[in-house]
């Protein structure tokens, strides 16, 4: 096919939610049917939504919760990690990781990411371990896995609790298994952008019982019967009309997994031969699940001004993140925390750019993704 000269009569958005009859059926269904939620925790719908998750990640249990910030809320809740604890987590990633483990009164130590897959490097996080460390809480950011078996040994030897953030990271794999399978508890998203959704939303995935117990009474306030307490909890509980939609998107995944896959191969094979990006790798003991292709884009071209000349071709490319955790006004003020603490990250926020990748790509589409980029670059 020849490079394609004019640009596409409508905007290219970095990710799409991809709804249908099906979805829309669903919903009706729900509002004709009255029951708009469970107060028991879940309804037939997320039940079934459970069910079909849990069955996807290979895990025994999944709970499902309003959005994936809960998800971590709950997990955190779920070891007892309290005020005094601290757990470590990586600095590039979205607030909310950190967040929830600043709402749950404890102290976020960062450590720095490794330069290939943005993930936690897992060399850095033995000096960062304390007596108060209580868990570790790795990103699998942009859908690649975080390199799980040094931190699993970590785990073991000074007995602390994994919670993996899995927020973009549905069906990526680490050494064959699914992520949200390998730690105590694993955190998923469902907002609009993530690889399926449900509006708002999340899934929490654990092997453990006794964990998934208590993950159950965290999303109901702490009820084991009605009006019976027997911890704090909260309103985490996911409407009918959610978990309705998720049943949906739950037999589509398999579909949205390939052609995100085969965004990337095609991504892939037409930028490798251009001269001053870096593309993504997968490494192989990982399965990527390209919910975000992100490059990067080496000096001497401007980061800032490729996206820019993008944006003016009507392509979506996003900066996932501008700024790394440590060093936004929040724990700047809370930690002490300053430049040059995080070299990776603050590397990675000057230079990465994602470019779209959605299901619903079409292949004009993503040659002329291809073409801008190699124009831009040229
Ligand atoms: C890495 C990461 N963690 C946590 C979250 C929070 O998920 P939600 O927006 O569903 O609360 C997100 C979602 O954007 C995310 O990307």
């Amino acid at each position: 096919m020849s490079p394609p000269t004019k640009p596409p009569s409508k905007f290219i958005p970095s990710n799409r939610p991809i709804l249908g009859p099906e979805e829309i059926a669903a919903v009706t269904k729900i509002l004709e049917s009255g029951m708009l939620t469970h107060k028991s925790g879940a309804g037939t719908y997320a039940l079934q939504f459970e069910k079909t998750f849990a069955e996807f990640v290979g895990v025994k249990h999944a709970i499902a919760v309003n959005s994936g910030t809960a998800a971590l809320h709950a997990a955190l809740l779920a070891l007892d990690i309290k005020p005094g604890d601290e757990v470590i987590a990586p600095p590039f990633s979205f607030i909310a990781t950190t967040n929830m483990i600043l709402l749950c009164g404890a102290k976020p130590v960062f450590v720095d990411i490794n330069p290939e897959n943005f993930n936690l490097d897992p060399d850095k996080v033995k000096d960062a371990i304390t007596p108060k460390t209580k868990a570790i809480l790795p990103v699998h950011l942009y859908g690649h896995p975080t390199d799980m078996d040094p931190l699993l040994e970590l785990s073991q030897e000074h007995d602390f609790g994994i919670v993996e953030d899995a927020c973009q990271a549905h069906g990526a794999k680490h050494r064959g298994r699914q992520v949200g399978a390998i730690g105590d508890i694993g955190c998923f998203s469902l907002y609009p952008s993530k690889v399926i959704t449900t509006g708002e939303g999340g899934l929490l995935t654990t092997n453990n019982d006794k964990l998934a117990k208590r993950l159950r009474r965290i999303r109901t306030h702490g009820e084991i019967r009605p009006y019976e307490y027997v911890m704090m909890g909260h309103n985490y509980r996911m409407p009918e009309i959610e978990a309705a939609i998720g049943v949906e998107q739950m037999k589509r995944l398999p579909g949205f997994l390939e052609e995100r896959n085969k965004n990337a191969e095609y991504l892939t094979k037409h930028l490798s031969d251009v001269e001053g990006i870096i593309l993504p790798q997968e490494a192989e003991w990982a399965t990527h699940n390209w919910y975000l292709y992100t490059i990067r884009i080496l000096p001497p071209h401007n980061r800032d001004r490729i996206l820019k000349t993008l944006h003016q071709a009507k392509i979506g490319a996003g900066v996932y993140y501008e700024v790394p955790l440590h060093l936004t006004p929040i724990y700047r003020e809370l930690f002490g925390y300053k430049e040059g603490m995080m070299p990776v990250s603050e590397q990675a926020v000057k230079e990465v750019l994602s470019l779209p990748n959605h299901p619903a790509l079409t292949e004009a589409e993503i040659a002329w993704i291809v073409e801008q980029v190699r124009q831009a670059l040229a």
